[in-house]
């Protein structure tokens, strides 16, 4: 059979990506140029600087992508892009790009969705693993705990009725002067303390999560006392945020009697939350997939292995395809 080279372009929120995957699996190059220093003066993401960085450095990404990849674009198969969730204007920068290279050279173009992405970021660390399996993608902006049917196909089983856990990570290190990006830097302090600050944990009927109740409490904890225990703060934090997780994917996992459960998005790389899930998986016996940790956060990789399995599908974009940022 004939190899598929898939070109990835991913531009959703602060990483301007370009990788090229062959057959779905098989990482050729996968260029992050990450936009963190840029935005950390302000704390967090400025949409319209990262849509003008995007524009800037977009095209040397595309041509170290192919480099890397010792090929050209005539090798490629097809260009697949993040048409959505994200940043209006950061994901125009992408799409704009991907139809005007697909107009260009003739290739088919593919629209993206970034949580697609997330998941098949999977398909490149686990070269066995196929769906159906249960899901739960926890990024920036999203928590959902899904079951994934086919490949690009899932359904919500539960998601988050407040803040994504990304976000309230990244709102409790803003909060505790820890700065931007949040995640990385509550994961790393959180090692150097102990989990000793009860806080408080929602649970629903269904399998939908809470987060800004934990993150309120952290933020009132710190207010009332400054001199807090920071590094205690933060493995309290994350302690109560992985007893959230793991409690409603055990609840699924005991309903449906599946034994397979993937992790997905930025947050997938918190070193807790991966600990407590190899927990569970010798627990209960059941298989526990994560991406390696590139993977996790925003790339392009994930999306051509992603946009590979629309190729095999035959399902192509046309050159109206439009930027969505609510895309479900
Ligand atoms: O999936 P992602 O790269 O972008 C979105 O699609 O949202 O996720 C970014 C999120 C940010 O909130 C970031 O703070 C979080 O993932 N994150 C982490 C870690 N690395 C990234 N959260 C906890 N621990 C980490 N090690
Ligand atoms: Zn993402």
């Amino acid at each position: 059979m004939k190899d598929v080279i898939i070109l990835g372009i991913e531009t959703s929120c602060d990483e301007t990506s370009v990788a090229v995957v062959k057959n779905g699996r098989e990482v050729l190059s996968n260029i992050i140029n990450s936009q963190i220093n840029i935005h950390t003066e302000f704390g967090g993401v400025v949409p319209e600087i990262a849509s003008r960085c995007h524009t800037e450095v977009i095209n040397p990404v595309m041509k170290k992508a192919l480099k890397e990849a010792e090929i050209t674009l005539d090798d490629v198969d097809g260009i697949a892009v993040t048409y959505g969730p994200g940043l209006v204007g950061a994901l125009l920068v992408g799409v704009s790009y991907a139809k005007a290279l697909s107009f260009a050279s003739g290739k088919p173009l593919i629209a993206v969705n970034h949580m697609n992405g997330h998941i098949a970021a999977n398909y490149i660390t686990h070269p066995n693993l196929k769906p159906p399996f249960l899901c739960l993608i926890i990024s920036g902006g999203h928590t959902n705990l899904v079951r994934v049917t086919d490949y690009n196909a899932s359904e919500i089983l539960g998601k988050t009725r407040d803040d994504a856990v990304g976000e309230a990570f990244d709102k409790v290190a803003r909060v505790i002067g820890l700065g931007y990006p949040g995640g990385p830097k509550v994961d790393n302090l959180a090692k150097e303390g102990n989990p000793t600050i009860e806080l408080p944990i929602t649970h629903f009927e269904n399998l939908d999560f809470s987060f800004s109740g934990i993150k309120t409490a952290i933020i009132n904890l710190n207010h009332k006392d400054p001199n807090i225990n920071k590094a205690d703060l933060c493995a309290s934090f994350e302690k109560a945020v992985t007893e959230m997780l793991v409690g409603n994917v055990k609840r699924v996992l005991e309903q449906t009697g599946e034994h397979k459960i993937v992790l997905a998005g930025g947050v997938s790389r918190n070193c807790f939350i991966r600990e407590a899930f190899d927990h569970l998986s010798q627990e209960k016996n059941i298989m526990v997939y994560y991406p390696e940790g590139i993977l996790c956060t925003d790339n392009a990789a994930m999306i051509a292995a992603s946009g590979y399995y629309e190729y095999e599908k035959g399902n192509f974009a046309g050159l109206n395809l439009n930027a969505v940022p609510n895309l479900k």
